[in-house]
C-alpha cells in the first residue's frame, strides 16, 4: 500500500461516506440508510444504498459497492493513493510527504507503476501513428477499415514500429527501470539480443480496464502474416479471463443490453457505428468471471459471434455461461456477412440494428444448431429431435415461457404441439432437464441472490457479529475457500478477534481492485433480506455451515489419497450431517 493504514483508516474515517456521496448523487433518507437512482447505471428507481452506520455504499441493481475510497474511485477515476489525497484535503488533513522519484518511487505500488508505464507505451504508439512520418503506414490501414480520427483519437489507438527497441528507448529516457518494463510485459530481455520491444510493425489497441486505465496492448499485423494478433502476456494487472475489452465504456452505454463479440476490431468498429455497448473477450473463450462482470450492468446479453463453425459452437458455449449466472441471452444473425466489422462495413448500421431486433432467444439458436443433427424427414430422426428439444423445453419454469416456446418451436419444426407439450410434461414430471436459474428480474433489486454460501455466512457475521462466539470453535476463516471470500474472512475474524467489533468499511481496502472492493462490499453491506427470527437464523446457519464444513471435507476427501485417513473423514461428514448450532 502507498500510504500507511493507520493513515488510510484516519482519512476515511474523517470523511462521513452520507456527506461525501450527497455531493455528488442527491440522497433520500430511508430509515437506516440512505438511498438514491445509482449513478454508475442506468434506472429509474433507486436501487443505491449508503450506509452511514456501516461507512459503505451498494448497489443492489448493478452490484456497484465500495466505501468512501472505492466510490471516488469509481466516480471520478481516481487512483486509490488520488482518492486519499482528495478526501484527506477534504477533511483538513496533513498527508505524510511523498517524493514520487528515485528510491522513493519503488516503495509506490507496483500495480500503479505498471499502469504508468503503460500508459507512456501508449502515448508513444500513439504518438507514432498520428504525428510521424512512419506511422503513416499504419493510419492507412485503419482508414482501409474504415476508422475516422475521431475513433482512433477515442480508442487511442497506435502503431509499433519496425525498429527492435524504438519503444525501449522511449521508455528509458523517461526513466522507467527495466525490470518493470519487462514486468509490464512491453519488453522482451534476451541474453544474446538485448532488449527488445515485444510488438514491431503492428497496429496497437491498448486494452483498458474498468477504470479506464491501460493495462495491456492487442496488436494486429497490417497484412496477412502470423500471429494476426498478438497480445501483451498475462500480467500483474492483466487478467484475460476477468477482463473485457471496451467495457469501460459500454457499462456507460445508454442502449438497452451489452453486445458481446469475438474481436476487439469488431467492437471498435461497433462503437464508432453507434454501439457503443459493444464489448468483446480477449482472445481466449468467454469466462464465467467475464459473464459476472458484465451482470454487474446488465441483465440482457446481445451475442455477436463469427457466423463461422467456430463462432456456432463459441456462441453455444457463451449461451451455456449467460444462462448459468442468470443473464439473458440472445444470438444475433450475421450472415452472409463473417463478422460485426464486416456487416457494418457492407450494410451499414441501420441493417446491424435491424439484426439486433431480429436477434433469437438463447434457446432457440439452440434448438436450431441441435435441428443439423437430425434428419426431420426420417420418423425415427424426427423423433428423436423432439425428444431433444422436450427436454430442452422442460428447462423454462414458467408456464406462459413455455407454452409460447412449445408454439414457436412445433410451428418452425413442424411438430405436433399437443404431442411436444405432452413430451415436455413428461421430462418436465420426471425432472430429466437441465436446470436453470429462473429469468432475471429486470433491472429491479437483486437482493443476496448472487452471493454463494460464503459470502451469505459473511453478510451474516457482518449484521450480526455475536454469531462469532455461536460459530466459534465451529468455523474459521479456513472455511472460506473461495478467493473473494477467504480475503473478507481472514478480515472480519481478526478483526473480531482483536477487537471484538467488526469494521465492514476497513476491509474494503485490501482490495486493491474496484471490481474486487465491490463483490467484498457486496458481502458486508448487504441488508439481510427478510426479518428472521432467532429460530429460522439457526437454521439458515445450520445449513449454510454445514454446507461449507461438508465441501471443505470433501475436498479433504479427495485431495487426500490416504486410505487410513477415510474413516476419519468419514466419520467428521456423518457428524456434520447431524450438526445442530444453538444460539
Ligand atoms: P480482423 O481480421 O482484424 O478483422 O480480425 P477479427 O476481428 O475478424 O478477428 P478474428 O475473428 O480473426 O479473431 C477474433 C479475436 O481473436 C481477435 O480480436 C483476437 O483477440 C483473437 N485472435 C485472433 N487471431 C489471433 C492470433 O493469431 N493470436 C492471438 N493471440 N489472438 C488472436
Ligand atoms: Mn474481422
Amino acid at each position: 500500500m502507498y500510504y500507511p493504514d493507520e493513515i488510510v483508516e484516519e482519512v476515511r474515517s474523517r470523511n462521513d461516506i452520507v456527506d461525501v456521496i450527497n455531493g455528488y448523487v442527491g440522497l433520500k433518507r430511508k430509515g437506516n440508510t440512505y438511498t438514491a437512482c445509482c449513478p454508475f447505471h442506468n434506472e429509474k428507481t433507486p436501487s443505491f444504498h449508503v450506509s452511514r452506520e456501516k461507512q459503505m455504499y451498494h448497489c443492489f441493481g448493478c452490484g456497484a459497492g465500495g466505501n468512501v475510497f472505492t466510490f471516488l474511485m469509481e466516480y471520478e477515476h481516481y487512483s486509490f493513493p488520488e482518492a486519499v489525497k482528495y478526501l484527506a484535503d477534504r477533511a483538513g488533513m496533513e498527508l505524510p510527504e511523498q517524493k514520487l522519484s528515485g528510491e522513493e518511487k519503488q516503495k509506490e505500488s507496483r500495480k500503479v507503476q505498471l499502469r504508468e508505464v503503460n500508459k507512456s507505451a501508449a502515448a508513444y504508439y500513439h504518438y507514432l501513428l498520428t504525428k510521424t512520418e512512419r506511422g503513416k503506414k499504419g493510419l492507412e490501414y485503419f482508414r482501409k477499415r474504415g476508422l475516422s480520427y475521431e475513433t482512433i483519437q477515442r480508442f487511442g489507438l497506435g502503431y509499433a514500429d519496425f525498429g527492435p527497441n524504438g519503444l525501449y528507448q522511449y521508455l528509458k529516457q523517461k526513466n522507467y527501470p527495466d525490470d518493470l518494463m519487462r514486468d509490464a510485459g512491453l519488453i522482451e530481455f534476451d541474453e544474446k539480443r538485448g532488449p527488445h520491444d515485444r510488438f514491431w510493425n503492428r497496429v496497437m489497441v491498448p486494452i483498458l480496464d474498468i477504470n479506464g486505465k491501460v493495462v495491456a496492448f492487442g496488436g494486429r499485423v497490417l497484412g496477412d502474416a502470423k500471429p494476426k494478433y498478438l497480445n501483451t502476456k498475462e500480467t500483474e494487472i492483466f487478467d484475460k479471463s476477468h477482463m473485457l475489452f471496451a467495457l469501460h465504456l459500454a457499462r456507460r452505454s445508454r442502449r438497452r443490453g451489452m453486445i458481446l463479440c469475438e474481436g476487439y476490431m469488431d467492437v471498435i468498429a461497433m462503437h464508432q457505428a453507434g454501439f457503443d455497448n459493444a464489448t468483446a473477450s480477449l482472445g481466449t473463450a468467454f469466462t464465467i468471471g467475464q459473464a459476472n462482470l458484465i451482470k454487474r450492468y446488465t441483465k440482457e446479453v446481445y451475442l455477436a459471434y463469427d457466423s463461422d463453425e467456430a463462432g456456432v459452437n463459441a456462441a453455444l458455449k457463451a449461451i451455456g455461461i449467460l444462462r448459468s449466472i442468470g443473464l439473458s441471452q440472445r444470438v444475433i444473425n450475421l450472415k452472409p456477412y463473417k463478422d460485426p466489422d464486416e456487416l457494418i462495413q457492407g450494410a451499414g448500421k441501420e441493417a446491424f440494428e435491424e439484426r439486433i431486433r431480429d436477434a433469437v432467444p438463447g434457446l432457440m439458436f439452440e434448438i436450431e444448431q441441435m435441428r443439423k443433427a437430425y434428419n426431420l424427414n426420417d420418423p425415427e430422426g424426427k423423433t428423436e429431435f423432439l425428444h431433444n428439444v422436450a427436454r430442452k423445453l422442460a428447462m423454462l419454469t414458467d408456464a406462459v415461457a413455455r407454452n409460447s416456446y412449445i408454439e414457436t418451436v412445433s410451428r418452425q419444426y413442424m411438430l405436433d404441439a399437443g404431442i411436444l407439450k405432452a413430451t415436455v410434461t413428461q421430462y418436465g414430471l420426471s425432472g430429466d432437464y437441465e436446470t436453470v436459474p429462473p429469468p432475471p428480474e429486470p433491472d429491479r433489486k437483486k437482493p443476496t441472490g448472487s452471493l454463494t454460501q460464503q459470502g451469505l455466512l459473511l453478510t451474516w457475521l457482518a449484521n450480526r457479529p455475536e454469531l462469532f462466539r455461536k460459530l466459534d470453535g465451529i468455523i474459521s476463516e479456513k472455511d472460506f475457500t473461495e478467493g473473494d471470500c477467504f480475503v473478507v474472512a481472514e478480515a472480519l475474524f481478526e478483526q473480531y478477534r482483536t477487537t471484538g467489533k467488526v469494521n465492514p468499511a476497513a476491509i474494503v481496502n485490501r482490495f486493491d481492485d474496484v471490481d474486487k472492493q465491490s463483490i467484498a462490499a457486496g458481502m458486508l453491506q448487504t441488508e439481510l433480506p427478510f426479518e428472521t427470527s432467532d429460530e429460522e437464523m439457526v437454521r439458515a446457519v445450520t445449513d449454510v455451515v454445514r454446507k461449507i464444513k461438508l465441501e471443505s471435507v470433501e475436498r479433504e476427501l479427495s485431495d487426500n489419497q490416504d486410505p487410513k485417513r477415510f474413516p476419519e473423514l468419514i466419520r467428521k461428514k456423518q457428524e456434520l450431517l447431524k450438526l445442530h448450532i444453538s444460539l
